[in-house]
């Protein structure tokens, strides 16, 4: 397809986190056993079978990343490959057929260049936001693996999940679940989501930002911020998060859990963090590609409700993560080797 470049004004400081339709996005299927050649396309709609699995056993699992424009003027994108491997992985448990990781990583190229003109400019805060998802698709009606599959990318300029960035907003804990103790919580599939549905509109009826999961076995430790991981940091400085086998595995909170030994000089820990031991912890946050940081004000419990570092401020430390994790991301600061990949427009 011949990609033409289109212009786009948007008020770049204060997007939100909402869809848009942008001009292109790649397409690709697979079938009797294997994926075809994939393309750009300008339908932002999609017609499948009535009988799709995606539809009814929701097999489906999606991915969400970014790219991020320079001081210079370049796009580039933050370790794409973990998320090509981390879907391989959903894919693997809904016995789905894996897109492979160099084609996913080029795929993402080829969508942000073709959609280049939808990339915020450096320095409003703003980033396109890249999401790839695969769906089970083709006739069918009996609980079984679909026998047709859809792979598809598409990207939106978007502002703050949470509202006002890095500001502190408060959380609830939640009485419900999102995932099983052996269930699909470390992958990222579409029914870990609809089952977060109710929980996180409970908590915004209650004026909160989102619900805390916890560990779904015995409900005394923290797992799960809304789509976010938990961290916290220790009166004595040590970057702590949570370790579970039932928590998705953030390339955010890998990458930090990186940056605050190697670039902060932070000592850290993936361990147990329980919900009656919150006073441990001088700061809090929540960390995803959607949330980047985002500071936790204080947390409601079924007791009380408990403040950190501040209902208003952002803490020193959670400050200092967040701007070296976002200088590295728009190209400010040198990455660790491997981390950053260019896009050529
Ligand atoms: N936890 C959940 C449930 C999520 O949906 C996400 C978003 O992808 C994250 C954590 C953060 O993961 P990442 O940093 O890879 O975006
Ligand atoms: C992300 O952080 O990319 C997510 O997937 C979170 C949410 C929008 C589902």
């Amino acid at each position: 397809m011949t990609v033409v470049k289109s212009t786009v004004d948007l008020d770049w400081e204060n997007l939100g986190f909402s869809y848009l339709k942008t001009d292109y996005r790649y397409v690709s299927y697979w079938k009797n056993g294997e994926w075809d050649a994939g393309a750009l396309s300008t339908e932002n709609t999609v017609t499948i079978s009535e009988g799709s699995p995606a539809l009814h056993y929701g097999q489906s699992c999606f991915e969400g990343m970014k790219a991020y424009r320079t001081k210079d003027g370049d796009i580039q994108l933050f370790r794409p490959e973990e998320n090509a491997k981390r879907m391989a992985k959903s894919c693997e448990r809904l016995m789905m057929p894996a897109f492979p990781v160099d084609k996913f990583v080029e795929a993402v190229k080829e969508v942000v260049a073709a959609n280049e003109a939808w990339v915020p400019p450096y320095g409003t805060g703003s980033t396109l936001y890249i999401r790839p998802y695969m769906i089970g698709i083709g006739d069918n009606i009996g609980v079984r693996p679909a026998s047709e599959y859809l792979f598809s990318v598409f990207v939106m300029p978007v502002g703050a999940y949470f509202k006002g960035g890095l500001v502190p907003t408060n959380f609830i804990i939640s009485d419900f679940d999102r995932a099983a103790p052996h269930g699909t919580g470390a992958i990222k599939v579409g029914g870990n989501y609809a089952a977060s549905l109710m929980p996180g509109a409970l908590a915004k009826q209650r004026h909160f930002s989102d619900c805390i999961y916890l560990d779904p076995a015995t409900h005394t430790k923290i797992e799960e911020v809304g789509s976010a991981n938990f961290f916290g940091i220790t009166h004595d400085n040590e970057f702590v998060t949570p370790s579970s086998p039932s928590i998705l595995p953030s390339i955010t909170k890998y990458s930090l859990l990186y940056l605050a030994e190697h670039y902060l000089g932070m000592k850290v820990a993936e361990r147990d963090v329980y919900l009656n031991r919150l006073d441990e912890f001088s700061e809090a946050g929540a960390c995803g590609t959607a949330a980047v940081i985002s500071p936790i004000g204080g947390i409601q419990t079924n007791e009380d409700f408990h403040v950190f570092y501040s209902e208003t401020e952002v803490g020193p430390v959670t400050e200092k993560l967040y701007a070296t994790l976002t200088a590295i991301q728009f190209g400010d600061l040198p990455a660790p080797e491997g981390w950053v990949v260019k896009v050529t427009a």
